[in-house]
């Protein structure tokens, strides 16, 4: 792979495998990982830690005024190829894919003062490229120029059924049904939303994973990432 280091934006809906191609790529690429989603969740944590959501509705000038006390770090362990989240120094990984998070993240994630304070620390990350990104508006809000988009699509079936499996093994007592409407839930909200809505960008490339093995969803990026790179490296 030659050496010169892009941006790649992958967007997609809730649990079509994002952040496991993601991380497989940074891996692959040695590139910085960073889970946007994982951002949005540590607000939401926050914000429900201080009774700041009541009945799923955020207080929105609470968590405005709260942004400034939010920190928000990762840590990549090659090991055990984990990446952490911090928030105020404190280890929140777990904590934010629980269903509580799950439930109150696409509200707080319809706030404009939160999506801009993520954004500007998201492209502080990318600055000097070598960077994949997951989330919704990676590709047409956070870094529109990227060198490679990728738009990650499945089922709603088959995502949940991911889901399910990912939670039970790490031992929580889950029901799909459940995760089902929690899903279609989101995908409704992040599509519908106002503000920098779940949408493809003309320009990203479509993955349709339904039917594909994770080895060969990397393959099928690490394709795209090569002929990325000599267009760009053509042209500088
Ligand atoms: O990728 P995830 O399921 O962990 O994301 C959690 C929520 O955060 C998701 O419901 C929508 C929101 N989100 C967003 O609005 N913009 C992003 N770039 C990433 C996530």
């Amino acid at each position: 792979m030659a050496d010169k280091k892009i941006i790649i934006a992958i967007d997609g809906h809730s649990s079509c495998g994002k952040s496991t191609l993601a991380k497989s790529l940074a891996r692959e690429l040695g590139y910085i990982y960073i889970d946007s989603g994982a951002m949005y969740r540590a607000v939401t944590l926050f914000a429900l830690r201080n009774g700041w959501i009541v009945n799923g509705q955020p207080d929105r000038q609470k968590v405005i005024s709260g942004l400034k006390d939010i920190f928000i770090t990762f840590q990549w362990d090659n090991e055990t190829e984990k990446n952490t989240t911090f928030l105020n120094g404190e280890n929140i990984e777990e904590e934010i894919r629980h269903l509580a998070v799950s439930q109150n993240v696409s509200p707080i994630s319809t706030i404009a003062e939160v999506r801009t304070e993520m954004v500007k620390q998201q492209r502080e990350n990318g600055k000097n490229k070598g960077i994949v990104m997951d989330g919704r508006d990676i590709g047409t809000v956070v870094f529109p120029d990227a060198e490679l988009k990728i738009f990650m699509t499945a089922s709603p079936e088959i995502r949940s059924q991911r889901r399910y499996k990912e939670l039970k093994e790490k031992g929580l007592d889950v029901d799909f049904d459940e995760i089902l409407q929690n899903v279609e839930e989101r995908d409704f909200i992040d599509s519908g939303r106002e503000v920098s809505p779940l949408r493809k960008a003309d320009d990203a490339l479509v993955l349709d994973n339904s039917h594909l093995s994770r080895e060969e969803q990397l393959q099928w990026s690490l394709n795209k990432v090569e002929e990325r790179v000599k267009v760009y490296e053509g042209r500088n």
